[in-house]
């Protein structure tokens, strides 16, 4: 079972890369991936051995399940039970950055280390082309956790995951920038009311109009039900300050906005214009560049907490209290 470009494994993607990816899955073999969210890293859900992999690679711990990737809704409604509302949800946003936490089918013959035991599931339908050929050309279920390690940002480049992973991916599919640049939102729709597990690319409020009432976030302490909100996460090494409207000279400034604080070491604008699309495309390698760039913190501006803003803040948020 010899690593496909053991050196070089960032390849273009291609019809024949991407075809090389899929025979690396049905191998066994683990295969960075673009999705219009985040890169994946990902193997065969039905294989043990390779989604044991996985959590090695990240060194994650085995508590926290991983998101299945499916080609579509029927493939879906076979490994998990939906109801009404789940595909609702899934009719709404599927292909899509949505996740829908659902009941396992006690047979679907996914490893238990992918749902870490638990009688749930988590699924989601990728958008990007790139991603969806992939899963048409291995034919298999893909587990595939954010392709960073455990506790750290997210990789929205194939650089990041090369940065973080090396060459332990057989392949990392270069696909670009992701266009989105945040995780999937989770929906939990295991009883009568669904909870926002994970608040995420699809905003709250999108999900709140399929539905067509309020849906609320699962508290922090119940650890069952999200057991990823857990973790340490989106950590940069830099200390992170939330909320800056003046800028320290030994600070790199994370901006929003048109009107910007002068005086900091570096300066990167999320969004010039004040557009939260734009912002949360930006923020991870954002966060990557000013964490490299020797400032002593970052400061961030105040960002709306509205719309995908409140995805934004969540992970800002995550990042100052890391340390
Ligand atoms: O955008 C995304 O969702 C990316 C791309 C690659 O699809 N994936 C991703 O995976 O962010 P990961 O493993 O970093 O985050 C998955 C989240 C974690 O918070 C995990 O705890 C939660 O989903 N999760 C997975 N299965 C679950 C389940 N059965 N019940 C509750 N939460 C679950
Ligand atoms: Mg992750």
């Amino acid at each position: 079972n010899e690593k496909i470009g053991r050196t070089m494994p960032v390849l273009p993607a291609t019809d024949e890369t991407i075809a090389r990816a899929a025979g690396a899955l049905a191998a066994g073999g683990l295969v960075a991936f673009p999705t219009e969210t985040v890169y994946g890293l990902g193997a065969d859900a039905r294989a043990a051995n390779a989604v044991a992999k996985i959590f090695a690679a990240k060194e994650r711990p085995q508590f926290n399940p991983l998101i299945v990737h499916v080609p579509d809704l029927e493939t879906a409604e076979g490994l998990a039970e939906f109801g009404a509302e789940a595909r609702a949800l899934a009719a709404a946003f599927w292909p899509g950055p949505l996740t829908i936490v659902a009941p396992k089918r006690p047979d679907c013959g996914i490893a238990d280390l992918v749902t870490a035991g638990l009688g749930t599931i988590a699924l989601r339908v990728p958008a990007h082309p790139i991603a969806r050929e992939l899963l048409e050309k291995a034919r298999l279920p893909i587990a595939a956790p954010s392709a960073n390690r455990s506790g750290r940002i997210s990789p929205t480049e194939a650089g990041h995951v090369a940065a973080e992973l090396g060459d332990i991916p057989d392949v990392i599919l270069d696909g670009g920038p992701c266009e989105r640049g945040l995780e999937s939102t989770v929906v939990s729709v295991v009883d009568d009311t669904p909870t926002l597990l994970r608040l995420g690319a699809v905003p709250r409020r999108e999900i709140e109009a399929v539905l067509g009432h309020s849906i609320e976030i699962a508290s922090e302490d119940a650890p069952i039900a999200s057991p990823g909100q857990l973790e340490r996460h989106y950590a940069p090494q830099t200390p992170v300050r939330l909320d800056a409207t003046q800028v320290e000279p030994h600070e790199a400034l994370l901006a929003f906005g048109p009107e910007v604080p002068e005086g900091a070491a570096t300066t990167i604008n999320l969004s010039a214009k004040g557009d939260l699309a734009e912002a949360a495309t930006q923020l991870f390698a954002a966060l990557r560049t000013l964490d490299e760039s020797g400032a002593r913190a970052i400061a961030v501006m105040p960002i709306p907490n509205e719309g995908l803003g409140e995805a934004i803040n969540d992970r800002l948020r995550r990042a100052a209290q890391a340390r």
